[in-house]
């Protein structure tokens, strides 16, 4: 059989085994989600907890992002790991909870995201024909998944890319597409993008063109599959869908989020009654404190009096001293923020001590277990 390679994928001739597309597109029943990075960005947060598993509205991220599979016909997924991959298997099991059966995939070492894909795939139907959901592991989206799988069952496309239009497209793949919305290339990352078209993280592939990338090497599948696929000539849809859609691996766009889930902004069956905030089984608020724009007080946590939380993630066991003010920020387990402290932008990792009368603004990351002293940090000259 011919076989050649074009940049990271072994193409096999298969031409000839495809069937043309029904008119009903075929059900999508299994999924590949990838959730083996270090989430980097997101540091001191993911120290402990990969970031698909940052609690998110009150539950992983992960969690609203399975339901939503589950919701539109998936049973079985394969999670692709690779940092701390007991931390997924300890809180999801077998994923009967969830209305789902989990397989697990761990890669020593990790193999990028193409090759994360073509390693999860052996766990797959081997059906050729079989199409199947693969997600990055950090996004929120409220696209139709069920309108994605009509359109690569139309088109009769190898892979189908979800895109959606944002207005600074460098931190992300730039796809644009023809008319009829053929994918043209794949520019990963690129200073200079030709279209606000952005990958979104979520694809429909043909089952037998994730065997055509190379096994157990390292592979993207952005920089690598993509741009090998479109240059041997396959088709590659884009579709466009302009709903609520988040990648949340920084600080800033992870506190967004979990407010727009809190608020109902994007709605998820995991945050069955959205409102001004969330809180979890043990939390404790003065009765004159402010907690709103979306902020979730974990469990056992405290918020002292006259002290004020908007838009930001309180993880289980913190506490907020009085008179406090915390605005879009994350305080991580078990930290302590002192009487009048102010964070705005801020990260606190977990088990950190800020003291009283600090003032941290946008960017500030208090590492896992440091100590401020009272009074040290300030950006204005007022106390
Ligand atoms: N299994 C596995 N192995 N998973 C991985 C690996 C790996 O080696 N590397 C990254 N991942 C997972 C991450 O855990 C994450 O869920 C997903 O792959 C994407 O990685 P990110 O590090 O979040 O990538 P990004 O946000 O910079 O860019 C990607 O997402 C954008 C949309 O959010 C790209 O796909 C861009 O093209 C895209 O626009
Ligand atoms: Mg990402």
């Amino acid at each position: 059989m011919g076989r050649t390679s074009v940049a990271g994928v072994a193409r096999v001739g298969r031409q000839s085994q495809r069937s043309a597309p029904g008119p009903l597109p075929r059900v999508a029943d299994e999924a590949i989600v990838l959730v083996g990075g270090q989430g980097t960005r997101l540091r001191p947060l993911t120290a402990n907890i990969p970031k698909p598993m940052l609690p998110c509205a009150g539950v992983p991220l992960l969690s609203h992002q399975l339901l939503r599979l589950r919701q539109a016909g998936v049973r079985h997924v394969v999670l692709a790991t690779s940092y701390r991959p007991e931390v997924f298997t300890t809180y999801f099991g077998d994923g009967a909870r969830l209305g789902l059966r989990i397989s697990y995939v761990t890669e020593v070492d990790p193999l990028g995201t193409g090759g994360g894909i073509r390693n999860a795939a052996g766990w797959l139907d081997p059906d050729p024909e079989a199409p199947v959901f693969v997600l990055n592991g950090d996004v929120l989206s409220g696209h139709d998944l069920t309108g994605q799988l009509a359109a690569h069952a139309a088109a009769g496309a190898e892979v189908t890319l979800h895109l959606v239009r944002v207005p600074d497209p460098r931190a992300f793949g730039c796809v644009p597409t023809t008319g009829s919305g053929r994918v043209t290339a794949f520019l990963e990352k690129c200073p200079d993008p030709v279209s606000d078209q952005i990958n979104a993280g979520c694809y429909i592939f043909r089952r037998g063109t994730i065997e055509q990338i190379p096994a157990q090497r390292v592979v993207s599948v952005e920089r690598d599959t993509f741009p090998g696929l479109l240059a041997s000539g396959a088709t590659v849809l884009g579709h466009v869908d302009s709903s609520y859609w988040l990648d949340l691996g920084t600080p800033a766009a992870f506190v967004q989020g979990s407010a727009d889930l809190v608020r109902g902004v994007l709605p998820s069956v995991a945050v069955p009654e959205p409102g001004p905030a969330l809180l979890l089984p043990g939390a404790r608020v003065a009765p004159d404190a402010v907690v709103d724009g979306g902020t979730t007080v974990g469990a056992d946590v405290t918020i002292g009096a006259g002290a004020t939380v908007s838009g930001s993630v309180l993880l289980d066991g913190c506490r907020i001293g009085a008179c406090a003010r915390v605005r879009d920020s994350v305080v991580g387990l078990k930290a302590r923020i002192g009487e009048r402290t102010a964070l705005t932008g801020a990260v606190v990792g977990d088990s950190a001590r800020v003291g009283a009368d600090n003032e941290l603004i946008v960017g500030a990351r208090v590492w896992t277990d440091a100590v401020i002293a009272d009074g040290a940090i300030r950006f204005s000259a007022d106390c």
